[in-house]
């Protein structure tokens, strides 16, 4: 059991964010958490190094670059810029917030592979799977849609089936199609690289039950680990963005594999800044430092199964304990884009204060691996009551009495009140319920011994005093004493919030707290101007954030394909000939029917002249009775190569423009425009 009288080294990783979206209150539980563990550790002296870096690697990444028209490497290096501004401004004070696209992580998943191979741990053989033949690559699961096996839903992804829950391999769909192209896919064979999982059973089931893991956790993986381990497919074929796999062609690490490696590799490249962290002396096999990693449940097999298998296989040392934890709802249910409880960090950023939503998860997270909810209401109840009502309050009821009455000088107090002994007797308990992770608890602590010093100033009430000339010195003892009390809940707070604390410092005039501090009174200690510390919330700012939130929906299109939304950027410009190419006409609606078994498309019939063409379009959303349509003119592309979709063969395109839904805006030429007639 490490103490405080050791320093201990500790490495410190939160779950690395994919480079593919925008941070939300939802992750920001982990990084918040695994923050206010971070800088409680660096308060009690330890030597911490608290690391991530953006998961940058994987098709969905690759897909949604080129819908943006940008390279891979610009995508992720936009996203990183604003994942850092993000937690920058959250206060989650990362050492080191780099990417998995970095030439340390190659290295090191070189040298991983390299070794799990050399050990007999990669085992190579032949996978047989669905291939997009229009955008030439292999689908996986997500970019798979069909009809479930097993009770006939349409729409359904290639694992698993959202109405029976039944899981499936992709092959077992019927009428599969692809989510990128719309094509029917294929079966293809192709090399596939496996690591040998079923080789580690052993060291696994000793591992996960040695205190690496909350009960709850290990009680799940030992289901897993009795129904037998798989060998885990690590390799994907060209295309992909990612690391090539060395010695193969076309071949590259499937994300998983390199992503947590990259916990190594944002600490290698910090050390290379910082000479007092040594890379080997924390991930020597026989290494005496400590590595924690934060997750959220849904990634708990990829850390407590490869990860360390990977590491034992390539003779490096396991983590020592996994910290997880559950998903963020609000206001009791899943965040919601339409009902504006979806918010992102820079959202809330635009509306709240920081500060606000770290003490309200703080007196939320425990060990546990429940879910917890943010209810809007009780935020605000909570941070006013709590932050503002008991301990801000405690300096702004004092300051100006000390301020008037002694030139903002505290007195020298002696006898000092019980009070004094009962914060000195809790402030190891609340110690000990950061070390273990009830941030819950020592908030309750805390506000505990807010409330007695509230409870005590009000008995000894100083106004009341400050009326009798006779009674001055007694109101500076008073004050002085209350300040010293709310130095004590400033430093217990300042892991949580450290904003706050910072401006307290100064209004202290004190050098920056560290934990060990407690044990002092500041007696005879001029004192700086009082600023006030931190406003209440209003809750017109709360419901101006979720209107925000709702917009930030609309001015997101719909899902494309991958299930990301992302923003139209515009696409960059092209010369006369590409634009004379795309033969655009003047098409009259003939037909528009319904498509049995497709939730979003429309058959329509086009006259273009000389010919008719069968095109499905994605705008039945918006057209709920397609009768409406015939007759109508609209503009298509004639010459866009014919594609094989699972209701038949589409002929070109009709042009519409909107984020999807209701709002698709089919568009029309003036009336006279005659059918057949060249656009462009
Ligand atoms: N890229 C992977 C992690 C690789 S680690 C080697 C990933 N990224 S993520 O962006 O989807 O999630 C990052 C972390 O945020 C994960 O630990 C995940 O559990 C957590 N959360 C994402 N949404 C969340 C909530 N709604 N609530 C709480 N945590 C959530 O997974
Ligand atoms: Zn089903």
């Amino acid at each position: 059991m490490a103490n405080n009288m050791t320093t201990r080294k500790i490495l410190v990783t939160s779950a690395l964010p994919y480079a593919n979206g925008s941070i939300h209150l939802g992750h920001l539980v982990e990084y918040i958490q695994t923050d206010i563990w971070v800088r409680f550790q660096k308060m009690r002296g330890h030597q911490v190094a608290y690391v991530c870096a953006d998961d940058a690697h994987g098709s969905a990444i690759m897909l949604r670059a080129e819908k943006e028209g940008i390279t891979a490497e610009q995508l992720i290096d936009n996203v990183r810029a604003e994942h850092s501004a993000d937690f920058a401004d959250f206060l989650v004070a990362f050492d080191n917030f780099y990417s998995t696209h970095s030439p340390e992580n190659k290295a090191l998943s070189e040298q991983i592979y390299s070794t799990l191979k050399a050990n007999n741990y990669i085992a190579t053989r032949p996978v047989t799977q669905y291939f997009d033949p229009e955008k030439q690559m292999f689908l996986a699961d997500r970019f798979i849609k069909g009809t479930c096996p097993r009770c006939g839903a349409q729409d359904q992804y290639g694992d698993n089936c959202e109405k029976c829950s039944a899981t499936y391999d992709a092959t077992e769909l019927k009428n599969p199609y692809s989510t990128i192209s719309g094509t029917v896919p294929v079966l293809k064979e192709s090399m596939h690289f496996f690591f040998k999982l079923p080789l580690f059973e052993n060291m696994l089931k000793t591992w996960t039950r040695s205190g690496t893991l909350q009960d709850s956790v290990a009680n799940k993986l030992a289901e897993w680990l009795d129904a037998g381990l798989h060998e885990w497919d690590i390799s994907r074929d060209a295309p992909y963005f990612g690391f090539e796999i060395p010695g193969e062609s076309n071949k590259y690490f499937y994300v998983w594999l390199d992503a947590p490696i990259g916990y190594m590799a944002s600490f290698k490249n910090f050390c290379s800044r910082h000479p007092d962290f040594d890379f080997e002396s924390f991930w020597d096999k026989n290494s005496n430092a400590e590595v924690y990693h934060f997750i959220g449940k849904d990634i708990v097999n990829f850390h407590a199964l490869f990860w360390p298998a990977m590491l034992e296989g390539a003779g490096y040392r396991k983590p020592t304990a996994l910290n997880v934890h559950g998903y963020l709802t609000v206001n009791g249910s899943k965040m919601s884009k339409s009902r504006g409880t979806f918010i992102k960090a820079r959202t809330y950023l635009n509306h709240l204060q920081p500060e606000y939503l770290r003490y309200y998860y703080a007196s939320k997270l425990t060990r546990s691996v429940d879910d917890l909810d943010l209810s809007l209401e009780d935020f605000i109840q909570k941070v006013n009551s709590d932050l503002v009502g008991k301990v801000i309050n405690i300096a702004s009821r004092c300051a100006g009495f000390i301020a008037r009455g002694n030139n903002s000088r505290l007195t020298a107090n002696s006898p000092l009140p019980e009070l004094w002994q009962t914060f000195q007797d809790t402030i190891p308990t609340i110690a000990e319920a950061y070390e273990s992770l009830d941030f819950a608890k020592a908030m309750r602590e805390i506000m505990a011994l807010a409330d007695q010093a509230n409870a005590w100033i009000a008995e000894q009430a100083p106004w009341a005093l400050n009326k009798q000339a006779d009674k001055q010195a007694a109101v500076q003892t008073i004050c002085s004493f209350a300040i010293n009390l709310f130095r004590l809940l400033v430093l217990t707070l300042k892991p949580v919030l450290p904003a706050l604390a910072a401006k307290a410092e100064v209004y202290l005039n004190i050098e920056p707290l560290a934990w060990s501090d407690y044990v002092t009174f500041l007696a005879d200690h001029q004192l700086n101007d009082f600023t006030p510390l931190m406003t209440r919330i209003e809750a017109e700012q709360v419901a101006a954030m979720k209107e925000d939130s709702k917009k930030d929906l609309k001015a997101e299109t719909a899902p494309k394909g991958n299930g990301e939304l992302v923003k139209d950027p515009l696409a960059p410009t092209i010369d006369y000939e590409a634009f004379a190419a795309v033969d655009m006409r003047i098409a009259k609606i003939i037909k528009a029917q319904q498509v049995a078994g497709a939730d979003k498309l429309l058959q329509l019939t086009l006259d273009i002249g000389d010919e008719q063409r069968n095109v499905f379009a994605g705008i039945k959303s918006a057209y709920p009775d397609p009768s409406l349509l015939e007759g109508r003119l609209t503009v298509m592309i004639a010459n866009l190569k014919p594609r094989k979709m699972k209701f038949g063969l589409s002929e070109g395109m009709v042009i519409a423009a909107g984020p999807g839904g209701q709002e698709i805006y089919l568009l029309s030429p003036d009336s006279g425009a005659i059918p057949g007639q060249r656009v462009n």
